[in-house]
């Protein structure tokens, strides 16, 4: 079973049965599924992805290989992309695999003779992001209805958003504000159908008005590797977002503010001592779903099974 896209989760339900299993394995650490092995491939950089499967895979008693997808696999030798994931699955017992082109990580798993997880395709989804997204909300703020979420930034190319928005859009009356630039604004594809947006280009000024009302404010930073026309970028970089003082002030003393990490100029150090920066504790929630999700892999072949 692979997982792909967060559209594969259908209910609310399958969403607590993951947190249950987080709680778990975070109360309980020594759950162990024995050794499988784990194929980390990738041809883009990446830090906490990497790190939280490779840990988690090693505190459930498994093993990782880490494989770039550069000139020291047999690709330089023509080899296709396809045949390359097939011999890594006659190898392992589970892939997860990041990709600059959108699509490719789904393309790649219908080769795929084991699991396959999509850790982020280009400007695609990133799933497993998106699943510790929503359960960082949860954690902190205790629901996942009635929210008012504000996501902010290159919402064009922010898989994570791409992945998280469906998730929230599974729970009734949440209400979103997009703030990006026009260039790089939420692709059509992604607007809620039931639940109601709001779409703003200016940051400081949206947030005088909606920001004592917002509840997650979830923040990210410009990809610029993906523009590949770099007169995209000249226009959209000196219009890019930095919170300031003044905006921390207009916001909601107790909201949470999220950001997928790495961070660029979006969100200023000063701040990491708020309460409601919620990032790093982001972070070391990835590591405990993402053990839950290959728990359940392992032992029940479904990253959502009922405890
Ligand atoms: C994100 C990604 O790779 O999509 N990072 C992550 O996985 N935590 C966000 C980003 O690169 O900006």
């Amino acid at each position: 079973m692979h997982l792909l896209s967060t559209k594969q989760i259908e209910s609310s339900s399958q969403l607590e049965n993951l947190f249950k299993l987080t709680e778990k394995v975070k109360r309980n650490g020594n759950l162990d599924f024995g050794k499988r092995i784990l194929a980390i491939v990738k041809n883009e950089a990446s830090t906490r992805t990497r790190v939280s499967f490779e840990v988690a895979m090693k505190m459930l008693g498994g093993d990782v290989v880490n494989i770039q997808l550069d000139n020291t696999t047999s690709l330089a030798k023509g080899e296709t992309i396809e045949d390359t994931i097939r011999t890594i699955g006659e190898y392992v017992d589970a892939i997860v695999m990041r990709h600059s082109t959108k699509g490719m990580v789904q393309h790649c798993a219908s080769h795929s003779p084991v699991p396959t997880i999509n850790a982020g395709d280009g400007e695609g989804e990133h799933p497993t992001q998106a699943l510790l997204d929503v359960y960082t909300i949860f954690k902190e703020i205790g629901r996942l209805d009635n929210l008012h979420v504000a996501l902010v930034g290159d919402l064009k190319c922010s898989r994570t958003i791409h992945s998280l928005l469906h998730l929230l859009y599974l729970y009734p009356h949440n209400k979103f504000t997009f703030i990006s630039p026009d260039s790089i604004k939420i692709p059509g594809e992604y607007l809620p159908e039931k639940h109601e947006c709001l779409e703003r280009t200016e940051l400081s000024d949206t947030l005088k008005e909606i920001g004592m009302k917002v509840d997650v404010l979830y923040m990210t930073r410009f990809q610029k590797e993906r523009y590949l026309r770099q007169e995209e970028v000249v226009g959209v970089v000196p219009s890019y977002y930095k919170l300031t003082q003044e905006d921390f002030d207009n916001l909601n003393p107790g909201c949470v503010v999220l950001h997928p990490l790495p961070r660029g100029e979006e969100i200023p150090i000063f701040f990491d001592s708020d309460p409601r920066a919620a990032y790093f504790r982001q972070v070391k929630n990835g590591m405990y779903v993402r053990m839950a999700l290959l728990y359940n892999l392992f032992t029940k072949k479904d990253y959502f099974a009922k405890l």
